[in-house]
């Protein structure tokens, strides 16, 4: 019989809730407040469950979504290469044996019973080797960073030969809190109670007094061995990984800048946490800071979330909020002392059952389709039962409450500023600031040499001059370039004379609306094609995250056309049309890159531009095509799709980003579509973009026309003429990155796939390179700061996932010698993680990528799939004895 039993029948109880009222009932009320208390006046105590209780689950109807059985196929979830029956797992507890003298050995039976997984505590009161026996599905060791490291030597060793399978560093509690429930320091850890797989735990350890964390390290008797490092730092990581193979997560993740710190230094896992508020008051509920925690990861390993989950409603809402799976802590407690293991069963089935519940109910089918969209704050604070706070007479913190400066809650706003895609850039303008000596591959911009500023004033006087030989009177010139213009822009006609000189594209100018660079026209197309839920908008992928990016500010969901080795190809088009019509969806419009693409390096080859064309006329769909560096690649460029479009079907977005300077932003959509209204009145598309432009930029800067006319003008409306040059310099930069790859990665001997390969582009600025591991933030990092060179993760681009081992090349920015010298570093690179990786055994590597051919404008990263850092492995060293404390 547990020690603080009630004696209840194994019939399980309703909710979680009521576990925690039983439980309460059959404890003494010490033990009770150690289990339930929090620190100081239990505020985070409290936010921990009143933000669930805020937060509320948007459902979405008729979505054919059935109730599946617990366990069933839609709550299943991976983490760290193992199936879970659910994404939940029990969070690390210390001394369950004071719940009942079965302690953790239950838990791992209960929990086991149900598929999900341990965390065990550093101060377990069952050997770890018990607790292996019990149990059926995957333990961790949470430990902490002790003071005398030969401890967490000792205690890493026990875990890793009883089978466990990843160590979870907690290090949000280097010191004790405070609790207010037990403010004489009353609670005593009974004789018998003691942290047994801590070295030199013994007789006589389990008699000390203290709470929280404290009765830990009174339960150690003080022993120096097991006291904690009083000042730990982001070494403590590297040092774990010298001493243990085992994937390693981080407990206690309240930031951003500490999830990516987390990163850097080379985690597995990240867990939101604030210890169930148990040591700091004051810091935020855990559920408020997920979004920015999951935003900064952006999917590069699992974010797992504690702290106030109560119902399997808090379990989706996390999910949608970006948490991989949640660990469970109180209820687990309450569960054993309730009905011992089964207890642990009984609130391990509610929870997943409720989970179940809440998907049908929302009309999610499966645990990773919860996304940012279902969860939402609707500013309700409430109490939940097992919570006790003392009185507290302050109106409750928060926004709402404040007189000050205005705070927004990140979460309130649009799901999409939360959304990796739209923050792609940060990551990597954080290390290219961090590591300034590195060679960076990544920028995908313009090669600096070519700029004068004198040549700006030269264009828009030329310009100028043109409106005064055209007639202009000197106060229409004033207008011109002083005032708002006509939202199509000034220079139609201008672009319509060079798209026919240069692209042989004939169409008339009021066809063209001029826009603020080419992102703009992508904004009007998606915006004006793709007017409900059921309207789909195909993106090949690898993307550009230009229209991800746009796609997600929109709330469309892209869907992915994956590129074959030789680039796109249209049967898997035509499959993923099919495919979106059998779900009664309706497709708009297909984004392409064609030529030399932005990320791949990829160029469509004639054959597939034409049967493009015909696919696009059968299935009735528009074509975006967006195809900024033909100008700027050498020899003789395939003709456009809108050059050989004879049925409208292509819209047409341009850019003079790289044909001028990025900084004039200025692009256009070609939009000669017919647009027939509900009395049978037409226009073109182009002027219901117009219309949409005029609410967004009103119109593009008439100085930055200026300047792009002047350039048109110069070259007599031949783009092509003015690009030669930089044309030849740019392929000059494709053709020596080329060869130095050759020199640099010699062929593997015959026979053997090379480990690291390379497509051929044969102009534009980017190609893409396979390498034997996972190319991710971790790895960019280490590229950095070991081998001074900077490149840019390929998973970056894929919007459904993909891209794991391959890295983007920009040689477009780049010197000569910097090409040179970047090369070869990244050789060394290269080769380095690969030693790694073959010390650290096979990675569990994917089917290896294709290696396309060709890339867009500026930088920006994209929805990276969930990938899993990798790292160079280390061989374990010889553990020594250890230690002290617990909570
Ligand atoms: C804990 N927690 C904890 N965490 C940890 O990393 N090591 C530990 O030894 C303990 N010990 C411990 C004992 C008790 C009695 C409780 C209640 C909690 C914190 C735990 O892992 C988890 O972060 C919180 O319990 C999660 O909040 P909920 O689910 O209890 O609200």
């Amino acid at each position: 019989m547990s020690r603080g039993g009630a004696g209840i029948a194994s019939v399980g109880l309703p909710t979680l809730a009521e576990y925690a009222r039983v439980a309460r009932a059959g404890m003494a009320a010490e033990l009770w407040d150690f289990v339930a208390g929090g620190a100081g006046e239990e505020r985070t105590l409290r936010a921990n469950l009143e933000v669930f209780d805020r937060t509320a689950l948007r459902p979405r109807v008729l979505a054919g979504v059935g109730r599946g059985g617990v366990g069933g196929a839609g709550i299943e979830t991976r983490i760290l290469g193992r199936t879970w029956a659910a994404p939940i797992a029990v969070a690390p507890m210390a001394y369950q044996t004071l719940i009942h003298p079965e302690g953790e050995v239950a838990t791992a039976r209960g929990a086991g019973s149900v598929g999900i997984p341990l965390v065990v505590s550093a101060f377990a009161g069952r050997s770890f080797a018990d607790i292996a026996l019990a149990a059926t599905a995957p333990l961790w060791l949470q430990t902490y960073c002790f003071r005398d490291r030969a401890t967490t030597r000792a205690l890493i060793s026990r875990a890793e030969r009883a089978g466990f399978e990843a160590l979870v560093l907690t290090v949000d509690a280097p010191h004790s809190g405070r609790r207010t429930r037990d403010p004489r320091g009353d609670f005593r850890l009974p004789p018998g109670i003691t942290p047994v797989n801590l070295p030199g735990a013994g007789a006589g350890m389990g008699t000390g007094t203290g709470t929280g964390v404290g009765a830990g390290i009174a339960a150690a008797g003080g022993h120096a061995l097991a006291d904690f490092d009083p000042a730990p730092d982001w070494s403590e990581i590297a040092w774990l990984r010298s001493i243990s193979a085992l994937p390693l997560l981080v407990k206690g993740i309240l930031t951003a800048a500490d999830a990516r710190r987390a990163l850097d230094a080379g985690v597995d896992g990240i867990v939101v946490s604030n210890h169930g508020g148990r040591h700091r008051d004051g810091v935020p509920a855990t559920l408020e800071v997920l979004p920015e925690v999951a935003s900064a990861v952006g999917g590069s390993c699992p974010v797992l979330l504690d702290g106030g989950i109560r119902r399997g409603a808090d379990v989706l809402a996390a999910l949608a909020l970006g948490a991989d799976a949640v660990l469970v802590g109180r209820p687990i407690l309450h569960g054993l002392a309730v009905e011992q293991q089964d207890g642990v069963a009984q609130v391990l089935d509610l929870l997943t059952d409720e989970l179940t519940d809440a998907m049908a109910l929302t009309g999610i089918r499966s645990v990773t389709d919860a996304g940012p969209e279902l969860a939402y704050p609707r500013g309700r604070p409430a109490q939940a039962a097992d919570a006790q706070p003392p009185a507290d007479p302050r109106p409750p913190v928060g926004p709402r409450a404040m007189s000050g400066p205005a705070t927004l809650a990140k979460a309130e706003l649009h799901s999409s500023v939360s959304d990796p895609v739209l923050d792609t850039m940060n990551f990597l303008n954080e290390i290219t600031h961090r590591y300034p000596e590195a060679i960076s591959f990544a920028p995908g911009r313009p090669y600096d040499g070519f700029f004068d500023t004198e040549q700006i004033f030269t264009h828009i006087r030329r310009y100028l001059e043109h409106l005064e030989t055209s007639g202009y009177s000197p106060a229409r010139i004033r207008d011109a370039m002083f005032q708002y213009g006509p939202t199509g822009g000034r220079i139609r006609e201008l672009i319509a004379d060079s798209l026919r000189r240069d692209e042989n594209i004939d169409v008339p100018p009021e066809s063209i609306v001029v826009t603020v660079g080419c992102q703009e026209a992508m904004l009007l197309a998606v915006r004006a094609l793709i007017s409900g839920p059921d309207d789909v908008l195909l993106v090949s992928s690898p993307c550009y995250v230009g229209i991800t990016g746009v796609a997600r500010l929109l709330d469309v969901e892209p869907t992915a056309v994956e590129e074959g080795p030789d680039g796109f190809r249209c049967a898997d088009l035509a499959a993923a049309i099919r495919a979106e019509r059998a779900r009664g969806r309706r497709c708009r419009a297909f984004y392409t890159v064609p030529d030399h693409s932005n990320p791949s390096g990829a160029t469509m080859p004639l054959a597939e531009r034409h049967a493009l064309l015909e696919l696009a006329a059968r299935e009735d769909i528009l074509i975006l095509e967006d195809s900024p560096y033909r100008m700027v690649s050498p020899g003789r460029q395939l003709p456009t799709l809108k050059s050989l479009d004879r049925r409208r079907r292509v819209v047409h977005l341009g850019s003079f980003s790289k044909t001028l300077f990025p900084g004039a932003r200025v692009g256009f959509a070609v939009a000669d579509q017919v647009v027939v209204d509900r009395v049978g009145g037409t226009g073109l598309l182009a002027d219901e973009l117009t219309k949409i432009k005029s609410m967004v930029t009103v119109n593009t800067s008439p100085l930055s026309q200026a300047a792009v006319a002047g350039m048109l003008l110069a070259s007599g409306g031949r783009t092509a003429d003015l690009n030669v040059e930089t044309a030849a310099y740019y392929g000059e930069a494709m053709r020596a990155t080329l060869d130095r790859l050759d020199e640099c990665f010699p062929p593997a001997p015959s026979g053997e796939p090379a480990a690291v390969r390379w497509n051929r582009p044969d102009g534009g600025f980017f190609l893409t390179v396979h390498v034997p591991f996972r190319a991710d933030d971790a790895a960019l990092t280490r590229s950095a700061e070991g081998f001074g060179v900077i490149w840019t993760p390929m998973s970056y681009f894929y919007p459904q996932g993909g891209g794991e081992h391959s890295l983007r090349l920009s040689v477009s920015y780049l010197t000569r010698a910097e090409i040179t010298e970047g090369i070869a570093r990244l050789a060394r690179f290269v080769e380095s993680e690969s030693v790694s990786r073959s010390v650290s055994g096979p990675v569990s590597e994917s089917v290896p990528e294709s290696v396309p051919e060709s890339v867009p404008e500026a930088e920006s990263r994209p929805v990276p799939g969930s990938v899993t850092p990798s790292r160079p492995t280390h061989t374990p060293t010889e553990p020594t004895h250890p230690h002290r404390k617990a909570d």
